[in-house]
């Protein structure tokens, strides 16, 4: 159902613009002097009649103007900033008109229609907003008629502003195998800025979420928290600044860094979506409304299930052949897991990839390894009975490649300088429609030639280096954003041909994990960081932006002090895998490691589609605990941790969240590891039953001070 409604036909109605869902109110009015203005943003207002309260919005100098463009009477950083083609740098925009569609049941798009009365400069603002899921998500397109091309040098997303008497920003750093380290401060006045400039992907240094704090630090249960996030898969940046009279502005887009763009007459800039959610009762329900809309909106195949693997990356690196995958192909199916995924080093003949130094671009089987090639494979794990992945880098070459050879002049490079290489390699130049057609081509090649393959491991391990396009030729400042919109072409046309194909991103770890790239992927990869106790953190981090059925986790042999079973219960709250030699593994072992991913099979649909709650943080104890629930609060399943717990250290029980207190419920300890029961004494010890008030209020003793130990319970209404 779609149907375009102009709002209202009185002059009131469309001086006032509501954007609202069932907990968040923003409010934009357009003042005398005719410009838009926000005039509220918080909790939704229960009165429509307090809405009209904000008519008409004060046009003062500093006022929370929309959209403000450069060189106006403001003295904040712009939204928009345009050279004209006459060399003038000053924009305002007024208020044209707005209309309202409904989507669906649940979600709506305003758009608000701007122009500039001095130049031929249009602005649509778009807001979509998700009742159900309290999320918003918007952007903006410009557009211009002017005789000869503008320059654009600013262009947010959006902007919005904050009133409170503190902010406290959390922000997630990081750096490869050290993702989404979390670290708060107070904003004051003046600015505050995140942003990459990696070119290929948004993270490494920095991940390109944000959570802000109003009044007090972001907290897991309460307060008012504003989760913010950018769809964009390259340079970002969040800008905050806090005005002369404690405004704080909200500035997120694309990181205009070396990128004034042309942009030619009747030509649409779109910037990227931003995505934000409101909560009054703390970072948890912030979560879980962003993990709904993600599931029901934007992630690929968001409500699908999800394959269940055994990789040979860590268990083989570039070292295998074709008996050596039958053999894993085989350990699959004893694990019971549904695919074998077969890693980076199957390719190149002339420069063949047993490293990383040769072979990234000549996507032909080679034929030492692999002399009946791909198909070969596909057939031995239908045998099997299990699904086959693969891994590709489509949007890399190795010097050492044919495709280099080539193509030279595919490549992003100086000219005139030395090139400099990250992990021996270069990207391809997706700003040119030639590439782009390759890097389909690559995928198209593969699934045309082998239509068993079920499943693609999509890696990207290297930022754009040595910044030269020889496309785009003297427009060098349009490379960072024509990158990343060849690469949204090229996706496209995957997504459009093999609509089913299930797809990990991965890009060195987790560098790669915007919502916009997950609009095409089923699942990123968190991180090269596979020890278990690391992994507590990082899963910790990204799951306050993102669904765990979209975080690929697996048990790998990185911190082998720690049990098979420490390493599973980490990875089986997220999408799990395993990347272990089995034939390592003693009898016991396997068989815990076969329950672990029969119970996982069981209770797949409650772990990626239930409601997320972290319950106790690995960042403020000695210990984990998170769990998820089903919607209908039937079944619940709680993951217990103790990571480095001190000797002689007072346990608390572990309190759930998200039952019903009326219900009683069977509490069943699931995973456990024959002869290797490092159970709490106090825990149950078999199957008892509560009542979902004792679970929520009073807790469980199940902590115990043995170090990397753990517990999953399964919890089902009586
Ligand atoms: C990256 C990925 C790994 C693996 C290697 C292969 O580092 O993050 O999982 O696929 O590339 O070279």
């Amino acid at each position: 159902m779609c149907c375009a409604v102009l709002l209202g036909g009185a002059a009131s109605a469309q001086r006032l613009i509501r954007i609202s869902t069932s907990e968040t109110e923003l409010l934009f009015s357009v003042a005398s002097n005719g410009r838009l203005y926000q005039s509220y943003f918080g909790r939704r207002l229960l009165n429509e009649a307090d809405t009209t309260r904000f008519l008409p919005a004060p046009a003062h100098n500093n006022g929370q103007e929309a959209y403000p463009g450069s060189g106006g009477e403001s003295y904040y950083e712009p939204a928009l900033a345009i050279t004209h083609a006459d060399g003038n740098m000053t924009t305002v925009l007024s208020f044209v008109s707005s209309e309202t569609k409904q989507l669906n049941a649940d979600a709506k798009e305003t758009i608000i229609h701007l122009r500039d009365k001095v130049y031929p400069i249009d602005v649509n603002l778009h807001y979509v907003s998700y009742e159900a899921e309290n999320v918003i998500k918007c952007w903006s397109e410009i557009r211009h008629e002017e005789k000869k091309p503008v320059t654009l040098w600013r262009y947010a997303s959006a902007m919005l502003y904050l009133h409170s008497p503190h902010y406290f920003l959390t922000e997630f750093s990081g750096e490869w195998a050290k993702e989404m380290t979390p670290s708060t401060q107070q904003l004051q006045f003046g600015k505050k800025v995140i942003d990459t400039k990696l070119g290929t992907r948004a993270g490494m240094e920095v991940s390109p979420f944000f959570e802000l704090g109003l009044d007090s630090k972001p907290a897991e249960n309460q307060g008012d928290v504003l989760l913010g996030t950018i769809g964009w898969t390259g340079n970002f940046r969040f800008t905050f600044e806090v005005d002369a009279q404690g405004i704080l502005r909200v500035l997120p887009g694309i990181n205009p860094y070396a990128s004034a763009y042309e942009l030619k007459p009747g030509e649409v800039f779109t910037t990227p979506e931003f995505i934000f959610t409101l909560s009054h009762e703390g970072i948890g329900k912030a979560s879980r409304d962003l993990h709904d809309w993600a599931r029901n909106y934007q992630l690929k195949d968001g409500l699908g299930d999800r394959f269940t693997l055994l990789n040979n990356w860590e268990s083989t690196y570039f070292n295998f052949d074709e008996a050596k995958l039958e053999h894993l192909m085989k350990d699959a199916k004893t694990l019971g897991v549904d695919m074998f995924l077969l890693d980076d080093g199957w390719f190149g003949n002339k420069y063949p990839r047993d490293n990383d130094h040769a072979g990234l671009g000549d996507w032909e089987a080679n034929r030492n390894k692999l002399p009946h090639g791909i198909p070969r494979l596909v057939q031995a794990a239908r045998t099997e009975g299990v699904k086959f992945g693969i891994w590709i880098e489509p949007e890399m070459v190795n010097p050492r490649s044919e495709l280099f050879e080539k193509h030279p002049d595919w490549v992003i490079k100086q000219p005139n300088r030395e090139t400099y290489y990250f992990r021996n390699q270069l990207v391809l130049d997706l700003c040119n429609p030639k590439v782009q057609d390759y890097v389909f081509g690559v995928i198209d090649k593969l699934m045309s030639e082998n239509p068993g393959i079920a499943y693609f491991k999509w890696d990207c391990n290297s930022p754009i280096t040595n910044i030269y396009s020889p496309y785009l030729k003297e427009k060098q400042n349009q490379l960072y954003i024509d990158y990343v919109r060849g690469l949204y072409k090229v996706l496209q046309r995957v997504k459009e041909k093999y609509p089913n194909l299930p797809m990990m991103l991965c890009s060195g770890g987790g560098a790669r994990c915007d919502y916009e790239a997950l609009k095409y992927f089923t699942e990123f990869w968190c991180s090269d960081n596979t020890d278990p106790v690391e992994r507590l953190y990082i899963q910790w981090g990204f799951s306050q932006f993102l669904p765990t059925k979209a975080m690929a986790a697996h048990v790998t042999s990185w911190n082998p002090h720690t049990s098979i079973k420490f390493r599973t219960d980490v990875a089986m709250m997220c999408k799990l895998g395993f990347d272990i030699n089995v034939d390592e593994l003693k009898p016991e072992e396997l068989a815990y490691c076969q329950e672990a991913v029969a119970n996982y099979k069981r209770l797949k649909d409650l772990i990626f589609n239930g409601d997320f709650y972290r319950l106790v943080s690995p960042f403020e104890t000695n210990h984990a605990a998170v769990a998820h629930v089903s919607k209908d609060k039937k079944k619940a399943l709680l993951y217990v941790y103790d990571i480095h717990p001190r000797y002689a250290e007072p346990l608390f029980p572990v309190k759930m969240q998200g039952l019903d207190a009326r219900k009683n419920y069977k509490v069943e300890e699931i995973n456990r590891m024959p002869g290797n029961d490092l159970r709490s004494s106090k825990a149950p010890t078999s199957l008892q039953v509560y009542s979902g008030d004792y679970l929520m209020k009073v807790g469980l003793p199940l902590f115990t001070t043995r170090p990397t130990s753990s517990r999953i319970m399964e919890i089902t209404e009586e």
